[in-house]
């Protein structure tokens, strides 16, 4: 199997658990597309720059992601800085970091350098970088349950969360492109398992 599936939605809609259940199922790699944001905004933090500088100093970086079965692991320079990559800090920045059409270059040849098979998720993964893939989903759930979901994940309340995502699906929506051809699955009243059941009803056996 040399198939590329695009698993793309809005921030703490499942996309990344539901990707990595998936790809677990059928035995090859799963991708997180938005480490590689992440790990750009976390260059800009420890440089203490904006999004717009850190674009000239990109090349001085080395990065890296090597997908294992279970986890994603990002590389700057040869550290690990996977654990750095989901604090409410980074959160903050990566939208204006991801809208930069140099920045997303930059990310998108780091992507298409992975070997498929694969499962990746993201936000244009289906419309933008991989649009030869065999198949394409789009997560959706309402931003109430987005939050839920997300609060046992961030050292942070309810309320600061759901603020937080409402403000990113804003923030995201020019770098967030659902493919055309792609399977629309609301996810608001379904479990993991539910979700990774309805992909996988999908999938040519
Ligand atoms: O998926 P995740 O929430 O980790 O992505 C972090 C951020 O990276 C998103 O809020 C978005 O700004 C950006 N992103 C993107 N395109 C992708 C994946 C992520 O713009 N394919």
């Amino acid at each position: 199997m040399h198939d590329i599936i695009t698993i793309d939605g809005p921030s703490a809609s499942g996309k990344t658990s539901v990707a990595k259940l998936v790809a677990q199922r059928l035995g090859i790699p799963y991708i997180s597309s938005g480490l590689l944001y992440r790990a750009v905004a976390l260059m800009c933090l420890l440089e203490n720059v904006s999004a717009e500088e850190i674009e000239g100093r990109l090349e001085k970086y080395r990065l890296e992601l090597r997908p294992t079965p279970t986890q994603n692991l990002v590389f700057l320079d040869g550290h690990e800085v996977s654990k750095a990559l989901h604090s409410l800090e980074v959160d903050q920045i990566v939208s204006a970091v991801a809208v930069r059409p140099a920045i997303r270059e930059y990310v998108n040849n780091v992507l298409r350098k992975i070997p498929p098979p694969f499962v990746v998720d993201g936000r244009d993964m289906g419309s933008t970088v991989f649009p030869q893939a065999r198949y394409k989903f789009y997560l959706t759930a309402s931003p109430e349950v987005r939050a839920k979901r997300r609060v046992p994940e961030r050292d942070a309340a309810y309320e600061t969360v759901l603020a937080e995502i409402i403000r990113r699906d804003q923030a995201d929506q020019k770098q967030s492109a659902p493919a055309r051809d792609a399977i629309i699955l609301d996810t608001s009243h379904l479990d993991l398992d539910g979700v990774v059941r309805a992909v996988l009803k999908h999938l040519a056996p």
